[in-house]
């Protein structure tokens, strides 16, 4: 069978790499989270003294950007891939408030995007790939033969991702969760490198009032019609 890229774009918690994880299960194509990138570089920053509530030193982390290896590795048990730092498994550690609060400030810089666009291509270059982000449509794979953008109502996604943190059991604040679904979305969408926008030929989706069940085999449905 034919294999094509997917390129699935939207702002967070939209449920881009939920559907991803099963479009790719079901197609038996590699699954690319390009947001655990960015959040992986954004945690090297956090444990290098180069990033805190006060401080950012973009220079230094410019400067130190070929010290940063990111790697996936396929976890049989989970059923995807999970993201390692210079070896170290960092799957969970990216996952929290403070990481998610400092990282659209580290996808802003243009050298970051770069690297972490360079490797993205090359993990998609034979296709068979559904890969999540910001910018997949529009700059990473331009090409792509499925397109979607994904929305939902700020509210519907910061509840999301608040029972995803309760879940894990993180002590969050709605109100705190709420507040940095906003400021990403804000940074995300108005930042001078590639941002968050629709591309032309992207498909907009809005899960709002979707179950998974629905937005999968609304999904599942255009993926069949493409490849
Ligand atoms: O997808 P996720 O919410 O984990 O992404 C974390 C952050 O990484 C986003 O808020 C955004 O700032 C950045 N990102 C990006 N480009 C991508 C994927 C993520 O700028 N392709």
């Amino acid at each position: 069978m034919n294999k094509i890229t997917i390129a699935i774009d939207g702002f967070s918690s939209t449920g881009k790499s939920t559907v991803a994880k099963q479009l790719a299960k079901y197609l038996g194509y590699v699954y690319v989270d390009s947001g655990a990138m960015y959040r992986a570089v954004t945690y090297y920053a956090m444990q290098n003294g180069l990033i805190s509530k006060d401080d950012f030193n973009v220079e230094a982390l410019i400067y130190q950007l070929d010290n940063i290896n990111i790697t996936f590795k396929f976890n049989e048990k989970l059923g995807f891939a999970e993201v390692y730092l210079n070896n170290e498994n960092i799957e969970r550690a990216i996952r929290t408030l403070e990481v998610s609060s400092f990282v659209s400030k580290v996808a802003a810089i243009s050298e970051v995007r770069q690297k972490l666009v360079e490797q993205q291509q090359k993990m998609g270059q034979d296709k068979g790939v559904v890969m999540d982000g910001r910018d997949i449509g529009t700059v990473v794979f331009k090409d792509a033969e499925l397109k979607l953008y994904m929305i939902a109502s700020a509210e519907k996604r910061a509840v999301r991702r608040f029972d995803e943190l309760i879940e894990r059991g993180d002590q969050v604040l709605y109100e705190d969760v709420l507040k940095n679904v906003q400021e990403r979305d804000h940074i995300d969408s108005t930042r001078e490198d590639s941002p968050l926008v629709k591309a032309a030929d992207a498909i907009e989706i809005d899960n709002s009032d979707m179950t998974l069940d629905e937005q999968f085999d609304k999904i599942l449905r255009l993926a069949k019609m493409t490849i």
